[in-house]
C-alpha cells in the first residue's frame, strides 16, 4: 500500500514538474501506458483472492483516478501555455508604417471616376451601373436605333457569338447610355444618375482603344431644359478642373436617342505643347476641344424605358473619362493608360489616401 501511495506521489510531482508535452506524454507512458505501472498494478488484481482484491482495489483505483486528473489538468495548462507563446511570437504590429509593403497606386481612371461621382453627389446625383456585357435591346434599339439605323454601323460593335434566350444579339456595350434605359426601366422617374464605367469598340490607335471609360449623365423632371443641362455641366466642369473660367460651346449635333442634339466644346489654351482647360475658345490663341455629347432625352427613348413623355422630360450626357482625365492631369498618349507600366503609374497614379473631398479640393495630389 505504502508502495502505491509513494509512487503515486512520485507521479503527481512528476506531472507538475512537468514543463512540456512531450515529458508529460513520457509520465502518461510511465503510468498509464500499456505497460506503466498502475495498469500493470491493476492487471494483479485479476490474479487475487476476492478478499485480497477488495482490499487492494480502491488504493490502485484511486491512484488511476487521481494521475489521470492531473494528466488531463496539466495537458490543458501546458496547451494554453503554447497557444500562449505561439501568439506572443507570431504576434503583428499593425500600428508600424508598412514601409516594406509593395507600394501601388491608384490608376488616374480610378481617380477620376471618384472625382466625378464626389462632384456630381454634390448635384444630386446618385451613381448607376449596368452590365458590361449587353443586349443589342439596351444598347441600341431602346436608344431609338432599330436595326436597320446606321448609327449602329458607326459603333464598330464586339458582337458575342451567342443571342439571349429571347433571341437578341449579345454584344460589349458600346456606351454607357443603354445604363439610361436601365435605370430608367428600374426606378422611373424622377431620376438624377452618372453611370461611368468601361465601354468598347473595335478601334485602335493613339487616341482609341478598343476598352475605354465613359461617364453617362441623366436627368428626367418635370419641366428639364437645355439651360438645366448647360449650368450642369458648367458647374461640373468647374468643379472637375478646378477653375471658374471654363467657358462651354454647345454645337448642333446629331444623336438617336436626343433631340435636340447637342456636341459639347470647352474653350482651351496652349501652353508648353500642353492644353490647358479655360478661357472662351474663340479668344485670340484659344480654341475649342469636344469633350462629349449630349442632348434632351428623345420622346421615343423614353418610351422605350416606361417613362411618360407627355409627363417627364430630361437631358442626358456622354463624356469621355479618359480624355478629361489626360486634359486634367497633363497625359497625351491613351495608350499609355492600359500598359500598365509601373513607371508610368508611379508617375500618374494617385496615393490611396488622396480621396478626392470636395472641401479639400477634387484635383488635390498630396
Ligand atoms: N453615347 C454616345 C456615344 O458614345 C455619347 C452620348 C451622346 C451620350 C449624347 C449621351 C448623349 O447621353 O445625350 O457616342
Amino acid at each position: 500500500m505504502t508502495y502505491i501511495t509513494s509512487q503515486t506521489e512520485a507521479a503527481l510531482a512528476a506531472i507538475a514538474a512537468a514543463d512540456s508535452l512531450d515529458a508529460l506524454e513520457a509520465e502518461r507512458l510511465e503510468t498509464l501506458g500499456k505497460k506503466g505501472w498502475v495498469s500493470l498494478a491493476l492487471k494483479t488484481l485479476g490474479g487475487m483472492t476476492p478478499e485480497e482484491r477488495t482490499a487492494a482495489a480502491p488504493a490502485i483505483q484511486s491512484a488511476r483516478t487521481a494521475i489521470a486528473d492531473a494528466l488531463d489538468a496539466k495537458k490543458t495548462a501546458l496547451e494554453a501555455a503554447e497557444l500562449e507563446a505561439r501568439l506572443e511570437q507570431e504576434r503583428i504590429d499593425l500600428t508600424l508604417p508598412a514601409l516594406a509593403a509593395p507600394r501601388g497606386s491608384v490608376h488616374p481612371v480610378s481617380q477620376v471616376m471618384d472625382e466625378l461621382a464626389e462632384i456630381f453627389a454634390d448635384l444630386g446625383f446618385a451613381v448607376a451601373t449596368g452590365p458590361e456585357i449587353e443586349d443589342d435591346w439596351h444598347n441600341f434599339t431602346a436608344l431609338n436605333m432599330d436595326e436597320t439605323h446606321p448609327a449602329r454601323a458607326m459603333h464598330d460593335t464586339f458582337y458575342f457569338p451567342d443571342k439571349t434566350a429571347d433571341g437578341k444579339d449579345i454584344l460589349l456595350r458600346t456606351h454607357t447610355s443603354p445604363v439610361q434605359i436601365r435605370s430608367m426601366l428600374d426606378q422611373g422617374a424622377p431620376i438624377r444618375i452618372i453611370a461611368p464605367g468601361r465601354v468598347y469598340r473595335s478601334d485602335s490607335d493613339a487616341t482609341h482603344t478598343p476598352m475605354f471609360h465613359q461617364v453617362e449623365g441623366l436627368v428626367i423632371d418635370k419641366d428639364i431644359h437645355l439651360g438645366h443641362l448647360k449650368w450642369t455641366l458648367e458647374t461640373f466642369f468647374k468643379a472637375f478642373f478646378e477653375r471658374e473660367d471654363i467657358v462651354l460651346r454647345l454645337r448642333p449635333s446629331y444623336f438617336p436617342f436626343t433631340e435636340p442634339s447637342v456636341e459639347v466644346d470647352v474653350g482651351y489654351s496652349t501652353e508648353g505643347g500642353r492644353r490647358i482647360v479655360g478661357g472662351h475658345g474663340d479668344a485670340n490663341g484659344h480654341a475649342w476641344m469636344e469633350i462629349g455629347g449630349s442632348g434632351m432625352v428623345n420622346a421615343r427613348v423614353l418610351e422605350f424605358a416606361g417613362v411618360d413623355p407627355a409627363e417627364y422630360q430630361g437631358f442626358a450626357f456622354g463624356l469621355g473619362i479618359d480624355r478629361i482625365a489626360m486634359l486634367k492631369y497633363g497625359m497625351n498618349d491613351l495608350r499609355a493608360f492600359f500598359d500598365g507600366d509601373p513607371r508610368w503609374l508611379a508617375h500618374y497614379g494617385f496615393s490611396p489616401f488622396d480621396q478626392p473631398t470636395l472641401s479639400a479640393g477634387v484635383g488635390a495630389r498630396a
